[in-house]
């Protein structure tokens, strides 16, 4: 898109100590906010792993953040989130491939991430970054 804007990627391998931690917060605040996350589940710990796109002032506008499973080789995403005013320029798709690169590194075989079944905004951006869905959650309501 035209009004893409510099950007700085970078890896964090442990959320805690540092101040992404704080934004990584705001965002699941923010999720919870817009009805993406679930209100029972932690979703940010000490030892979370993120990638973060940072604006050159050195602030950060988009996350994604994941643990690894060593055992099970599998990458699972936590967070996936980009500021309102900053979508649509591709920093997710930024922030999505600097995550494979750094899964490749750690080994991982697969990426797995959960996705609300009215979320159509990150069901296209899973679809334009070829993800496949691989199951549906079922659930009755009592
Ligand atoms: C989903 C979200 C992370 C996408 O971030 P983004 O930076 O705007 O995404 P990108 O600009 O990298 O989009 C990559 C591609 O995905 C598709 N896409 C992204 N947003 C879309 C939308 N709202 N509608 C349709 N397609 C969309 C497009 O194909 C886009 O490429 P294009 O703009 O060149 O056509 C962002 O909208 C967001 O933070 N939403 C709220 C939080 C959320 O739903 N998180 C996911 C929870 S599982």
């Amino acid at each position: 898109m035209s009004d893409r804007i510099p950007l700085k990627i970078i890896k964090i391998p442990a959320l805690g100590g540092t101040p992404i931690l704080g934004f990584a917060v705001r965002v699941h605040a923010a999720m919870l906010e817009e009805g993406w996350a679930d209100a029972t589940t932690a979703m940010v710990y000490h030892n979370t792993r993120a990638v973060v796109a940072m604006i050159e002032v050195g602030e950060p506008v988009g996350i994604i953040t994941y643990d690894y499973v060593e055992h099970a080789r599998n990458v699972n995403i936590g967070l996936g989130y980009v500021i309102a005013d900053y979508r649509r320029r591709g920093i997710y798709k930024m922030m999505w491939s600097v995550l494979c690169e750094e899964a490749r590194m750690l080994g991982a075989a697969r990426v797995f991430s959960m996705v609300h079944a009215k979320n159509i905004a990150m069901l296209k951006v899973c679809s334009a970054l070829d993800r496949r869905v691989e199951s549906h959650n079922i659930v009755f309501d009592l």
